[in-house]
């Protein structure tokens, strides 16, 4: 059998642990498969990025597109551009993109117009919500690609009811669980009671980045009150966002912060590490978040998350797992901590297939229709 050429891609933070699973799995391979790991640089930050290469133990990218932020246009055209050279030079077989950010649409769409294949790892997930930039990028990058991974069945039938062809689809699981479960040990045994000064189930966490929350004034502090509330009773560990630290200075929102004794309050810190936010987040009471991936994370986890957004694209968290949507008005986010924080009980269930192995039948899938087993 010929040697399947591989190109890789990540661009934003929410990418590396979809690509580290795969990058591992891949590697059991080697006289069939090679790879290579291109990084569009949307994410330049060491602690958006080069982080997360160390914590999961990443190889550095081959190639480093540099790319950096900007308007969607101005981004997904740089990568475009830098990305279409790549591949007329590396000419791989088949491209992999993971999730739904801007690095994803922009290298499924070249990749496609030069004739290449391209796999898109967590297909089929829809928030029907039209003003989030993601949502976009999902529908542009389905349609597009030769083979859809999907983490559930919701996400196939989604992609059934758009008319593509079933043979496209496979159903593998949650590659993001596999690193959540493969660290998880280790992540449980960090020491952040200095460093953060909380004690297991006595915090919530919270992260906040949409545009939809953090680039109206009036939205965002409404958030802001609502967390600063909860925080009077049980504090609140806030790893900020670049895009939200920016939104709060330009605002002048910042007085919602470290304002509390020690213990209470709504806490920031810099964007934390995957293994320490990990553990943070499986050691908290509560998770708050706009997050996509967080919404799985603390699924499987077992631990209670609020969804501070009025839809979802992983509506399997709502349905099996721990998460609550709570939107992003004040009051109705207060009236979500309240239902948790008064209920001992948290009930949730793992979906079929987050069980660590998805990378492996990726793999194993990509092998096969390249042995002309399937198409
Ligand atoms: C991107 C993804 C979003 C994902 C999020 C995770 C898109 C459309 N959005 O949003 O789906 O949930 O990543 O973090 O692809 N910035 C820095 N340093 C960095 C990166 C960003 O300072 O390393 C700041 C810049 O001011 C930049 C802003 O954050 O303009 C937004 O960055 P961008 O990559 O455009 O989108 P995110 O909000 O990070």
């Amino acid at each position: 059998m010929k040697v399947l050429k591989i190109l890789n891609v990540v661009g934003a933070r929410p990418n590396f642990m979809k690509m580290a699973p795969i990058i591992e799995a891949i590697k059991r391979y080697p006289a069939l498969i090679e790879q290579q790991l291109l990084h569009t640089g949307q994410h330049y930050d060491e602690k958006m990025s080069q982080s997360f290469f160390v914590d999961l133990g990443m190889p550095r990218p081959d190639i480093d597109l540099g790319v950096g932020s900007g308007s969607h246009a101005e981004q997904t055209a740089k990568i475009m551009v830098g990305f279409e050279a790549v591949c007329l030079r590396e000419k791989p077989d088949l491209v992999i993109v993971v999730g739904d950010v801007n690095s994803t649409m922009a290298c499924t769409i070249t990749a496609k117009k030069l004739g290449i294949r391209v796999a898109h790892v967590e297909a089929g997930l829809r928030s029907r919500d039209m003003s989030m930039p993601e949502e976009i990028n999902r529908l542009c990058t389905d349609v597009l690609c030769d083979y859809l991974f999907t983490t559930d069945y919701l996400a196939d039938q989604n992609l059934v009811a758009e008319g593509i062809d079933r043979g496209k689809i496979f159903f593998v699981g949650n590659v993001m669980i596999d690193t959540l479960l493969k660290h998880k040990e280790m992540a449980a045994g960090l020491d952040l009671s200095q460093k953060l000064g909380v004690k297991p189930r006595e915090y919530a966490t919270l992260t906040l980045h949409r545009p939809a929350n953090v680039d109206d004034p009036l939205i965002l502090e409404g958030i802001l009150e609502a967390i600063a509330q909860i925080g009077r009773d049980l504090p609140v560990i806030f790893p900020i966002h670049p895009r939200t630290r920016k939104m709060t200075q330009q605002f002048g929102l910042e007085r919602y912060f470290n304002t509390g004794e020690k213990v209470k309050g709504l806490w920031t810190t810099e964007p934390l590490g995957y293994l320490e936010f990990l553990h943070l987040n499986m050691n908290a009471r509560l998770v708050l978040t706009d997050s996509g991936g967080l919404q799985e994370e603390t699924t499987v986890l077992g631990v209670p998350c609020i969804t501070l957004r009025s839809n979802t694209e992983r509506p399997i968290t709502c349905k099996k797992g721990t998460n609550i949507l709570a939107g992003n008005k004040k009051e109705d986010i207060l009236r979500c901590a309240e239902q948790v924080l008064t209920t001992e009980i948290v009930s949730g269930q793992v979906p079929e297939k987050w069980d660590g192995k998805a990378a492996q039948r990726i793999v194993e899938a990509l092998l096969q229709i390249h042995n002309g087993a399937l198409r």
